[in-house]
């Protein structure tokens, strides 16, 4: 797979320094529209050499921070969607006056998206499935944005073949490198990943549980669509400074070497499940 070869650690480490440079992303704060409005834009730009890929805001009728959703149109099998996402916003106490970076959760998670993007357009890759990258709003504060998304397109009847959901990748807590999310996950989409992980990469793999509807992939589980959530660490062993000032990228040694191997996943799913 050669488009895995041209993922590098550049355009991560310039999402996740960008998005990290907000006050916060707070899903009502200005700052947090505005970083939203950074993606659309950003994501539009990359996109912009192909009539195939469209970049358009989700607009939520409760609160002002918008999803942001990039479609690649599937060249044969249009009707068949594949979802890669990831949350935009972010949270630390006290709401949209606190200081959140939020450069691990999530910053990270869409800095591998929007690399697997450049990938994309830099390898003129064209799926015969429709792909669709998500960054999602208000994830913080109840998964609301996707609940949103995936619950509107369960009642238009989308069929979405597979979600992958990437939530914080950039802290390299344990000594496997990527971790299946066995709970409120699809198992089968899981047993896929694995394969892909041993077919195209030497990342050790790790299994393990949030507990709880921990993210996004839960969103669209409860509305019935296969979902997994590959994860940066076993859960008792991740970033111990998310939701706090001190989610930084330095916290992960001011580079984005972690961040990298999920790119590369998402990049080997994408082709393999969208072809
Ligand atoms: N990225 C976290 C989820 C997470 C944290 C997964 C630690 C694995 C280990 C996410 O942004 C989050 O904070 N989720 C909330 C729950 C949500 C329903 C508001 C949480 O975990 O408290
Ligand atoms: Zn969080």
């Amino acid at each position: 797979l050669g488009m895995l070869k041209l993922a590098d650690e550049k355009g991560l480490t310039n999402t996740i320094t960008t998005l990290s440079s907000y006050k916060n992303r707070y899903y009502t704060s200005m700052t947090g529209v505005d970083a939203s409005k950074w993606l659309q834009t950003y994501w539009g730009q990359l996109a912009a050499g192909r009539n195939d890929i469209s970049v358009a805001a989700y607009r939520h009728a409760n609160w002002a921070q918008e999803s942001v959703i990039l479609t690649i149109q599937g060249s044969s099998e249009p009707q068949k969607i594949v979802v890669l996402g990831g949350h935009l916003d972010s949270i630390a106490g006290g709401g949209g006056n606190s200081v959140a970076p939020g450069a691990d959760d999530n910053a990270s998670g869409i800095a591998a998206l929007t690399e697997a993007i450049r990938v994309i357009v830099a390898s003129g890759y064209k799926p015969s499935k429709t792909i669709k990258f998500m960054g999602y709003a208000a994830e913080e504060v109840g998964l609301r944005g996707s609940q949103e998304i995936a619950a509107t397109f369960k009642r238009e009847g989308k069929e979405v073949v597979g979600v992958i959901q990437l939530d914080m990748t950039n802290y390299n807590g344990s000594a496997e490198d990527i971790f299946l999310i066995t709970d409120n996950t699809n198992a089968s989409q899981n047993a896929f990943l694995a394969s892909l992980v041993k077919t195209y990469t030497d990342y050790r793999l790790g299994e393990t549980k949030c507990g709880y509807a921990c993210s996004d992939h839960a969103s669209w589980t409860k509305n019935g669509y296969p979902a997994s959530f590959p994860f940066e660490a076993k859960f008792s062993e991740d970033n111990p400074n998310i939701h706090s000032a001190k989610d930084t990228i330095s916290q992960s040694g001011g580079h984005s070497r972690h961040a990298l191997k999920f790119a590369k996943l998402a990049i080997a799913y994408l082709v393999e499940i969208a072809k």
